[in-house]
């Protein structure tokens, strides 16, 4: 049998199979990415066939996918609670904390994934690693005005950030909620939990990239098949 090794064959086995878990009446959170656009097509594959569901998307790439795919979706700040989030990551460790962020969606990701009973993590297994920020930055979003001190003060807890240029229009890529990305990188892995309170404590960060203890699942595809991972949760 041939292996299933492409990348993009895995996320959508990973994003089809995450359609499983959503039930008959169900509120669900829908992240962003391209694992998370297979997701959107299956499920809206079963609303047409009936399924009776709220998406909440995490950007407006997914709300345009839910709007085309027929999913009536719900604004965050309307609704009292999530029964499910469904969201990609850029990296996954075996603890189920991630770094999140890759396509400057990770405030709204953030929020979204808090407000949820459950929170699951879709992928393929190129995501999963022993050690996260080692291998990718760290994002963090930022008030515009705050640049230059993010700057400082990240460089000053052992970071090089970077502010993220956009392709296809000249300058830095601008969120969706009006604001910059910084990328924070890393020579050697850092400590998450420091790093991410040292990050919340700077004035004009927005949120980080940054998912620790969020995750309950993970639906992780590879070459051996769909893996289901599980995690305690801290927050
Ligand atoms: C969006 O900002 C990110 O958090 C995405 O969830 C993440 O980048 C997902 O990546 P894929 O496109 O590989 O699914």
């Amino acid at each position: 049998m041939k292996e299933v090794s492409d990348t993009t064959v895995l996320k959508k086995i990973a994003g089809t199979a995450a359609a499983d878990l959503v039930k008959n009446g169900m509120t669900v959170g829908i992240g962003t990415g391209s694992t998370v656009a297979f997701f959107i097509e299956e499920l809206g594959r079963r609303v047409r066939e009936g399924l009776s569901i709220y998406g909440v998307p995490t950007s407006y790439q997914s709300r345009l996918i839910c709007y085309q795919q027929g999913i009536p979706v719900r604004d965050p700040a309307m609704i009292d609670g999530i029964d499910i989030a469904i969201d990609g990551a850029d990296e996954i460790d075996h603890d189920l904390n991630a770094i999140k962020g890759g396509g400057a969606a990770h405030t709204i990701e953030k929020i979204i994934a808090a407000m949820a009973d459950e929170f699951v993590l879709i992928a393929d297994s190129s995501k999963l690693v022993d050690r996260l920020a080692v291998s990718i930055p760290v994002p963090v979003e930022v008030i515009p005005a705050a640049l230059s001190l993010v700057v400082r003060r990240t460089r000053e807890a052992g970071a090089n950030p970077k502010l993220r240029i956009a392709v296809k229009k000249d300058g830095p890529v601008i969120t969706d909620n009006g604001n910059f990305v910084v990328d924070l990188y890393f020579s050697d892995a850092p400590d998450m939990h420091k790093l991410d309170y040292t990050l919340k404590s700077i004035p004009g960060v927005v949120e980080t990239g940054l998912f620790i203890g969020m995750a309950h699942k993970a639906l992780i595809a590879g070459k051996e098949g769909l893996n289901m991972l599980t995690a305690g949760r801290l927050s």
